[in-house]
């Protein structure tokens, strides 16, 4: 990536990231009511930095369609909360047993398990308040794509259901196709809805928005194949979260099937499939083709 649009692309992320934490602390204020608690804990778990990328999509595929920034970053705020409280669930004791995320102790350290499962339905429940919500858009058939769209990513067939391949990849020995449709659930539909939201939200023709689509889903599998090295290779201070889980619970991830190096250069293939399905946007997509590059290029 030519370095002045890779510092551009750090800039424009930071500048989302701080829209996006204002935006959630704007709307998930802290109360002095008696379930107080449960509201820290929901703050705890989304306010915590992170890459707020899946944000970062929604704002750039906005971008592309002309839409308000201030309905989009509602949208990214949403997603982010989903994203967040799939987080919390994740890192809990019946899950992956997260000591650290995001540089800090998880949620149900910090608060306890039950609190932390508590902010989780919360931050996922408010995040569809979010989206129905007529400020979110004007257009309530929009409102209703957004939500549906929402619902079936995070959902059984979505995240969830990719969650669930992911605990039964501990005990049960996964082929290379199934491993991939596992991480398309887990991780591809969260990072398909926050591509595909910009194209909701700007009402985008069916080709621009099947480009974004396939972006999407090649972009996804590349992070999810880089998160899976870094469990390997990172180091809680350079990700914030506890790392070498994968391997300690026997789970079948891409590394482990492919090994590193295959691993990576499938990776590297992906990002730039990924990029080129965004020619048809002819350089207005450049960021997002950048983010391409960013998501094999992490360290975090
Ligand atoms: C981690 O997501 C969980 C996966 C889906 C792989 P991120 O790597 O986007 O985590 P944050 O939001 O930056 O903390
Ligand atoms: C979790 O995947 C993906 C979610 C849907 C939360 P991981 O378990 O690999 O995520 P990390 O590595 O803990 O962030
Ligand atoms: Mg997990
Ligand atoms: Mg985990
Ligand atoms: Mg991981």
């Amino acid at each position: 990536m030519q370095s002045d649009l890779k510092a551009a692309l750090k800039a424009a992320m930071t500048d989302t990231a701080r829209a996006v934490e204002d935006t959630i602390g704007r709307l998930l204020p802290s109360t002095d009511l008696a379930e107080a608690r449960l509201f820290d804990a929901m703050r705890y778990g989304s306010l915590n930095g992170g890459k707020r990328l899946r944000p970062f999509l929604v704002m750039k595929s906005a971008d592309l369609f002309g839409v308000n920034p201030d309905c989009a970053i509602r949208v990214a705020a949403a997603v982010e909360m989903v994203h967040s409280y799939s987080l919390v669930h994740d890192d809990l004791p019946a899950m992956d047993d997260g000591e650290l995320r995001r540089g800090r102790p998880t949620c149900h350290r910090q608060f306890d398990e039950a609190t932390a499962i508590l902010a989780g339905d919360g931050l996922l429940t408010f995040a569809f308040e979010v989206l129905a919500d007529h400020a979110t858009h004007e257009d309530p058939n929009i409102r209703c794509q957004l939500v549906t769209a929402l619902a079936k990513a995070a959902g059984g067939h979505g995240m969830v259901g990719g969650q669930m391949l992911d605990l039964i990849a501990e005990h049960e020995t996964f082929d290379l196709g199934t491993t991939t449709r596992l991480q398309r659930m887990k991780t591809g539909e969260m990072i398909a809805f926050s591509c595909e939201a910009g194209g909701i939200l700007g009402k985008a023709a069916p080709p621009q928005r099947a480009a974004l689509r396939a972006y999407a889903h090649d972009l996804g599998l590349a992070f999810q194949i880089v998160d899976d090295l870094l469990d390997v290779e990172g180091t809680e201070a350079e990700t914030g979260k506890t790392v070498g889980r994968d391997a300690q619970a026997g789970k079948a991830t891409f590394v482990s099937i492919l090994g590193r190096d295959r691993a990576r250069s499938q990776a590297e293939i992906l990002a730039s499939q990924a990029s080129a399905h965004l020619d048809i946007f002819e350089g207005r997509a450049d960021m997002l083709k950048a983010v391409a590059d960013f998501v094999v290029a992490r360290r975090a």
